[in-house]
């Protein structure tokens, strides 16, 4: 699909398929994140292409749609006069809940996602924290089977972000619910995501499993005994043994060997003949941010799903 705001075009003829488990979908301010969340829920139309989501077409059955999935938005759309619990229940009836069953999943869902006393308070006096917990609850109250999480770590201190995280987690492992999660952080996503998307300035960079995306780089990284000194001792050695070193940190990177060197060999031999004690010899596994570093540089020629 693409979809055009006047001159601006936020999404480029997309072409993109997402599964059970969770799903990150990853990209700078403006990559067309949310544009693609809102297209799928039905609330944007798309200029061109169409979409469909757990079997419903988009533009035809937005509301059949909307009762399946549960939305959690980027903005803060919260009434600040409004108690988490009544709107939890507000919500959960809004999408066809009996009262006494909507009263049953919204408190629930509230103690699932962590708000305690608090739900008996005014919403307008919440921290971000309990405001992104709050909303987090409504989108999943009718117990949808996909839900759309637009930035839920937004705002969020490093304590809080993990606390969320383990949630979206739990929300797709635990609960079996399918999760479309975005963020501009890959860090954070690599650690929840089963399947990982990338958009860049409205173009699919990549979509592939995790775990793909993290295969090991074939280089290592190399810890001796002492300081800086013998760290660098060790990496000008092998150097000279043919190998291409950086220190990082108090380790030795190594990059990956020319084919047919036994790097591991390298390694032990060079340090026993300089006489440093090894700690370990690891594999230098990439991060999500290396690979989008790398595949940023080159954009236009990343093919979707090819090799790091
Ligand atoms: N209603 C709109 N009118 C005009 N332009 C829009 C509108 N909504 C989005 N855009 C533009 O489309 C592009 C994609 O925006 P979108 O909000 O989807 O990005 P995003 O990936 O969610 O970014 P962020 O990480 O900042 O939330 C941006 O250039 C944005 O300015
Ligand atoms: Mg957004």
């Amino acid at each position: 699909m693409t979809k055009r705001f006047g001159q601006v075009e936020a999404l480029t003829d997309l072409t993109v398929s997402v599964g059970e488990g969770v799903t990150g979908l990853v990209g700078a301010n403006g990559a067309g994140k949310s544009t693609l969340i809102k297209i799928l829920l039905g609330l944007l139309d798309p200029t061109d292409g169409t979409a469909r989501v757990l079997g419903h077409d988009i533009s035809s059955q937005a509301q059949e749609i909307r009762r399946l999935v549960g939305y959690m938005p980027e903005h803060d759309c919260l009434p600040p006069d409004v108690s988490a619990s009544d709107f939890v229940v507000h919500m959960g009836r809004m999408s066809g809940l009996p009262a006494t069953a909507a009263r049953e999943r919204a408190a629930d869902i509230l103690r699932h996602v962590g708000l305690d006393e608090e739900r008996y308070r005014q919403m307008g006096g919440y921290s971000t924290g309990m405001k992104q917990r709050a909303k987090l609850a409504q989108a999943l109250v009718h117990d949808p089977r996909l839900v759309f999480l637009d930035e839920p770590t937004n705002g969020l201190d490093p304590a809080a972000r993990v606390d969320m995280l383990h949630l979206v987690q739990r929300i797709g492992r635990d609960f079996g619910i399918a999760v479309l999660v975005t963020s501009h952080l890959l860090g954070e996503l690599e650690r929840v995501s089963d399947h990982v998307i990338v958009l860049d300035g409205g173009h699919l960079l990549r979509s592939s499993a995790t775990a793909d995306f993290l295969k090991h780089t074939g280089g290592l990284l190399v810890e001796v005994i002492g300081g800086d000194a013998e760290r660098d001792q060790l990496g000008e050695a092998l150097a000279r043994a043919g190998l291409t070193c950086h220190p990082r940190g108090q380790l030795v990177a190594v990059d990956p060997p020319p084919q047919g060197l036994a790097v591991h060999d390298v390694v032990r031999d060079t340090a026993a003949d300089l006489g440093l004690a090894l700690v370990r010899i690891q594999p230098d596994q990439a991060h999500l941010e290396d690979v989008f570093m790398s595949s940023s540089t080159t954009a236009g020629a990343a093919a979707p799903g090819g090799p790091a």
